[in-house]
């Protein structure tokens, strides 16, 4: 089989602040197979930014410390890349966008040019690039809108689903509305001809019709561009329409894996089986997650144990214990101590491990 596009080795990132060590990331290992969406999902402040951008290495030093066995991309590890060669995948092999586009694009310049801008840095064009190389080109030379990266942001632009590409491609990003933007950072993320996208709540500050449209687009350029990505959100919703495998997240750590049909399914963990249960039946109701009483823990001198045993209904002593991920399935793991063989045979008077219940109605 071959390797897959993306694993994350033991991830464990933390940030040491005035309060003491917040353990944000806590040992997640998952991987991503080429042209696969892997969605990750958890509450807020579950740790998937911070995860996002330590597969990045874009995490603040000091405070923050990001610690693995391995970030292995392509099979070689990230971890060991010099701050050149990781700006020179940042952006081109990885790309990634974030939940508000305003606070990554540039206001002052066009939305053409800045998806040219990337187009012209990474692929093999003989433009240079720059701000006075387009300045050069815009005043000087005048050649600016006929250039081969300006073409490529017109039809990247245009694969993006965004009208009248030729003539937005000319406007600023305060010109557009919020899914037209978001448009503009898939086209930007696209324009390095990336192998994976990382995309951390692209849709969460759109609304639901624009949300669908934009998921809707994001799957067929998966099929265009053979494009892997890394769709970080907190609404199961999303996972549903768009991941083919997912891992749910919580207070840094990993609680279930496996391919979205089988989860959505037969929820194996406790964690996964509340965040379903409280998915409202009335798609519109975007609050969800705050349904399962009671609230994440402080990830501060965080202890050892399952992080969800405030809040379990099936918590018992054994889960003190510090977490092991159990096979449950067909590459299908949950990280509960109720699915270990020896628990489960002493659990005779106690409920064994949980049963799963009907999967959700239709979502949004
Ligand atoms: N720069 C930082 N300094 C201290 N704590 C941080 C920093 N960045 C993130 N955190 C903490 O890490 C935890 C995970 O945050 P984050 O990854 O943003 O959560 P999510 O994206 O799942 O909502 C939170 O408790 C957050 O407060
Ligand atoms: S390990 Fe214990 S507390 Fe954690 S989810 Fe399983 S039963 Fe609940
Ligand atoms: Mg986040």
């Amino acid at each position: 089989m071959a390797e897959p596009l993306l694993e994350v080795e033991n991830l464990r990132t933390h940030f040491d602040t005035e309060d003491g060590r917040v353990q944000a990331v806590d040992g997640i290992s998952f991987s991503v197979e080429h042209g696969e969406i892997f969605g990750v999902v958890g509450e807020s402040g579950s740790g998937k930014s911070v995860t996002a951008r330590s597969i990045m290495q874009l995490i603040e030093s000091p405070p923050g410390v990001i610690n693995a066995d391995a970030i292995r991309f392509k099979g070689e590890d990230l971890l060991e890349k010099s701050p050149p060669e990781i700006r020179e995948i940042r952006g081109g092999e990885i790309s990634m966008i974030f939940q508000d586009p305003m606070t990554s694009l540039n206001p002052v310049m066009t939305v053409g040019e800045q998806i040219a801008e990337v187009a012209r840095h990474h692929l093999d064009t003989s433009e240079s690039s720059g701000f006075w190389s387009e300045m050069k080109r815009k005043y000087v030379t005048g050649a600016s809108h006929e250039s081969e990266s300006w073409r490529r942001a017109i039809e990247l632009m245009d694969m993006v689903g965004l009208p009248d590409p030729e003539q937005r491609a000319h406007e600023y990003p305060h010109q557009l509305s919020g899914g037209m933007r978001q448009r503009v950072m898939i086209a930007q993320a696209l324009a390095g001809d990336p192998s994976l996208i990382v995309a951390d709540e692209p849709t969460t500050a759109l609304d639901v019709s624009v949300e669908a449209q934009i998921l809707h687009e994001l799957l067929e350029l998966r099929d265009e561009f053979d494009v892997s990505v890394v769709l970080i959100t907190h609404d199961l919703g999303v996972i549903h329409e768009t991941c083919d495998r997912l891992a749910v997240m919580y207070a840094g750590e990993l609680m279930e894996k496996g391919k979205t049909g089988d989860v959505f399914e037969d929820p194996k963990h406790p964690y996964t089986q509340a965040l379903m249960k409280s998915i409202p039946q009335i798609t519109d109701d975007r609050e969800w997650l705050d349904v399962i009483p009671g609230s994440v823990p402080d990830l501060v001198d965080k202890p050892a144990g399952c992080p969800f045993r405030e809040r379990c209904e099936y918590a018992f002593e054994g889960c003190t214990e510090p977490l092991v991920e159990y096979d449950v399935g067909e590459k299908h793991t949950a990280a509960c101590h109720l699915h270990s063989d020896e628990v489960n045979k002493e659990l005779t008077d106690r409920p064994a491990a949980p049963e799963s219940h009907e999967g959700p109605s239709e979502q949004v």
